[in-house]
């Protein structure tokens, strides 16, 4: 039972950071980095769940929401940054935590990162199915059929079910392919991606700005006594509970739009292909997450303003932003077109971010001996981890073709948030274990900073609700199997 904390030794973590000739590549710099987040960042977040968080739980105050998540987010980003400057490895929240509180909660940790990357990418690409239809019928006049662009569990308001998503397997299936040719070309592609999106995010706004109907903005927060809406997926929204009205709603919607977020700590995972990543990684983090937030806090007033949020429960439910322009910016059918497009490009840069966290997890707990050696295999030539991206490709495409995405796109919030909280009170335990560890970064106001970052996340995942908590809980008992059953057998720390 002792070695259950037994603790990976930080002089270990740094020889293997130096040692890269057998391993990753090192090529990327700061602005690659910012890129790499701001990509991971603006996605499905902004552009579908932004229009769920206002319909069914904010209204226009989604606004609040995006403030709250991004405290919690900058208050978490903060320790991210710590941990990431001073432990510059593969791994993120994962190995950081190895390095702190031991093995078993960073095996929590890595387990649950599972819900934040792969998940993660599944929630996107289903969000990239849905434009992707949107652009067919406008372009080319037809649609994809309801049956195969959406999850058994939907359907359609004349009374079809979804069968499978077919796009969202294409698209996660070309990702990987890139992934497996190597991380280098990856993010020269990125860079272009996230110009694209960060540019149509601006041009919405400031366009959308001269369409705002101020009526839709008030009252600004749901009031209780809103009434009952049946969603054009047949579910009733009954806005006199508890989580759908009022500052409970704003927190709810918070839980929802933290999606939007998801990402900035991607950066941390992709420390051991970095160039001097104790300076670098602080500024990959924070800036990327600092641009994002005055973006989504815009952005969530304008959309929130043309069009109102009860339409994002029936007709505006998919392809949100998309409705929005194409029914209240008369005018602008080509930027609607336009927006689309950059949309697809940019959620793809996001499930590229997401898939390569991923397997960039996985490696690590595999090279410490925590899950089988496939997952830490390198390509010969790309050398990447081929086999391991292969295996998610399949592990992803199951949730994105299958389960809906306000499923999945909760349980990655949920489980995130987790992580989060866990790094949070890291960095305490680290600043009393190891004091005299160079930090390039510290976090300031220890420890208020990770206190009151703790207590936000943690009241976001009390208003994610039950079902989402019960999911949690189930991933982590699984976890509970595989880590008893696998990993304290084959630990390398155990052994050391
Ligand atoms: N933050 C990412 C998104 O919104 C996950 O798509």
């Amino acid at each position: 039972m002792g070695k259950l904390f037994v603790k990976k030794p930080l002089s270990l973590l740094l020889a293997e950071a130096s040692e890269n000739e057998k391993g990753l590549k090192r090529t990327l710099g700061a602005g690659s980095l910012i890129a790499l987040g701001i990509g991971a960042i603006i996605g499905a977040g902004l552009f579908v769940r932004t229009a769920a968080a206002a319909g069914q739980h904010a209204g226009p105050a989604v606004v609040f929401s995006f403030i709250i998540a991004a405290i919690g987010c900058a208050l978490a980003g903060l320790c991210y940054a710590e941990f990431a400057s001073m432990i510059p490895i593969a791994g993120s929240a994962y190995t950081y935590s190895y390095a702190t509180m031991g093995e078993f909660v960073a095996w929590i940790i890595g387990w649950d990162l599972v819900l934040e990357y792969a998940l993660g990418a599944a929630t996107v690409a289903i969000g990239w199915s849905q434009y992707l239809n949107k652009l067919l019928g406008k372009v080319f006049g037809f649609t994809i059929p309801y049956e195969w662009v959406h999850s058994p569990f939907e359907k359609s308001d004349a009374g079809v079910h979804g069968i499978m998503n077919l796009p969202a397997i294409f698209i996660l299936l070309m990702l990987t392919i890139l992934l497996i040719r190597g991380i280098e070309g990856s993010a020269i592609v990125n860079n272009i991606i996230v110009i694209t999106k960060v540019a149509i995010v601006i041009l919405l706004i400031i366009l959308g700005w001269h369409f705002i109907n101020p009526a839709n903005h008030t009252p600004f927060m749901i009031p209780a006594d809103a009434g009952t809406v049946t969603m054009h997926n047949g579910t009733v929204i009954n806005y006199s509970d508890f989580w759908f009205h009022g500052i409970p709603g704003v927190l709810r919607g918070a839980g929802v739009v933290f999606f939007a977020f998801i990402g900035f700590d991607a950066v941390s995972t992709a420390a051991q292909e970095t160039k001097n990543p104790k300076k670098n990684m602080p500024i990959g983090i924070l800036v990327s997450l600092a641009v994002c937030t005055l973006l989504y806090i815009l952005f969530s007033f304008v959309l929130t303003g043309i069009a109102p949020y009860q339409d994002f429960l029936k007709e505006g439910g998919e392809a949100s932003v998309a409705y929005a322009i194409d029914k209240y910016m008369i005018g602008y059918s080509w930027l609607s077109t336009f927006v689309t497009i950059a949309i697809l490009a940019g959620f793809s840069s996001v499930i590229l971010v997401m898939l390569l966290g991923q397997t960039r997890v996985f490696y690590s707990m595999s090279n410490d001996g925590l899950i089988p050696k496939v997952f830490s295999k390198l390509h010969p030539k790309y050398r990447t981890p081929y086999r391991s991206q292969a295996m998610f490709f399949i592990f992803v495409s199951l949730f994105a073709a299958f389960v809906p995405d306000s499923v999945v796109g909760d349980m990655t919030s949920i489980g995130t948030l987790f992580a989060f909280v866990l790094v949070c009170i890291g960095v305490m335990v680290m600043r009393k274990t190891n004091p005299e560890q160079p930090r390039a970064f510290k976090t300031p106001w220890v420890p208020v900073v990770p206190v009151v970052g703790v207590l936000f996340c943690v009241t976001m995942i009390v208003s994610l609700g039950w079902e989402n908590w019960s999911r949690l809980i189930v991933w982590l008992l699984i976890g509970f199997v595989v880590y008893f059953g696998y990993s304290i057998k084959n630990s390398k720390a155990r052994k050391l």
